[in-house]
């Protein structure tokens, strides 16, 4: 039986938290056993925030290199880089030549980057790219974030769009909008979403963060007035929190975690918990370590990516070009 495609693209930027991991990565090594999923890494757009090219370098290569030690298998998932399958940028060039200036300039994520980067047309033309991302592969689903989805009502638009003017060419994708495991709060303000762009280096543990880094992180999240080991949403927003982080690396309900720990203090909680992130971690990190060692496995790899998605994407170009008047 052909499985149904599913197709994402993700930024290279930086690190990664347990959010993150918990959110987008889980979800993709779990899709790889139903879909056939293409993975790539957007580094084309990650040009219109202007990247220093160095850094741009690293964090393309190290992000790969995570995915892997998540759990993608390179035999499941084709996993590339946008700017190697050059018909990402021609399909979007295609697309720009059909879309109303209008429909680019209400898009929430374009007011507020322009605000922080200024009106680059990169960064207005950022959906048409994203629409030619997923169309060329002609797939049902796409995972992505809530913030996402407005981009993905636009590639749908595209979509039908392309297919009334010139004959069926597309399938209009469904989102798939990532439900986080466990909603992870920063760990310093358990009032909000656990963020890589907080102030606070002890909102987040990395991926890649040590052990000590993380039990000193831990140490300091912030707790609650009392001392009990309770869920409670409305008076115990820290210990909840550390609470759903360990029952989603344990695997252990929070209420049998509630019970392990009755009559036991925060410092004792916290110092499982640490222990248990490093076990949990650690095996990741030694995998990401090894795939950033071996740079030829890891470059063939991203390679390979490319190569088969070159052919999907080739196939339905061609037939958009012929469709659209290019000789
Ligand atoms: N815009 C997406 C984000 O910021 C990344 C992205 C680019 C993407 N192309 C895509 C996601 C295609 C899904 C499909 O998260």
């Amino acid at each position: 039986m052909v499985k149904p495609v599913a197709v994402s693209g993700v930024q290279p930027s930086g690190e990664i938290h347990i959010g993150n991991y918990l959110g987008a990565i889980k979800q993709f090594v779990e899709l790889q056993e139903k879909y056939q999923t293409y993975f790539f890494i957007v580094d084309l757009h990650a040009l219109t925030e202007n990247p220093d090219p160095q850094k741009l370098r690293e964090q393309t290569i190290s992000l790969a290199a995570l995915y892997l030690a998540c759990g993608l298998n390179p035999k499941k998932t084709t996993l590339f880089i946008q700017s190697h399958v050059p018909a990402h940028t021609e399909l979007g060039w295609i697309l720009n030549t059909l879309t109303p200036l209008g429909e680019l300039q209400r898009m929430t994520q374009f007011k507020d980057k322009s605000e922080k980067h200024g009106v680059l047309a990169g960064l207005l033309n950022y959906p048409t790219l994203m629409a030619a991302d997923i169309l060329l592969y002609r797939p049902e689903v796409v995972p992505v974030g809530e913030d996402q989805v407005q981009h993905l009502e636009l590639t749908r638009t595209l979509a039908r769009k392309f297919n009334s003017k010139y004959g069926k060419t597309f399938i209009e994708p469904r989102a798939l909008v990532e439900k986080d495991v466990a909603r992870v709060m920063g760990l310093d303000d358990p009032t909000k979403k656990m963020s890589k762009s907080a102030a606070n280096p002890n909102n987040y543990i990395n991926i890649s963060d040590s052990p000590d880094v993380i039990r000193k992180k831990i140490k300091v999240a912030v707790t609650d007035s009392g001392s009990e080991i309770k869920y409670d949403l409305q008076t115990k927003l820290g210990i909840s929190n550390l609470l759903s982080i360990y029952s989603v690396f344990s695997g252990n309900s929070i209420k049998s975690i509630e019970f392990k720990y009755s009559g036991k203090n925060y410092g004792i909680f916290k110092s499982d918990l640490s222990e248990l992130l490093v076990e949990k971690l650690s095996p990741i990190q030694k995998k990401y370590e090894s795939f950033l060692k071996n740079k030829k496995s890891l470059m063939k790899i991203l390679d390979d990516g490319s190569k088969k998605a070159n052919k999907t994407a080739e196939k339905t170009l061609k037939d958009v070009r012929e469709k659209i008047g290019l000789i």
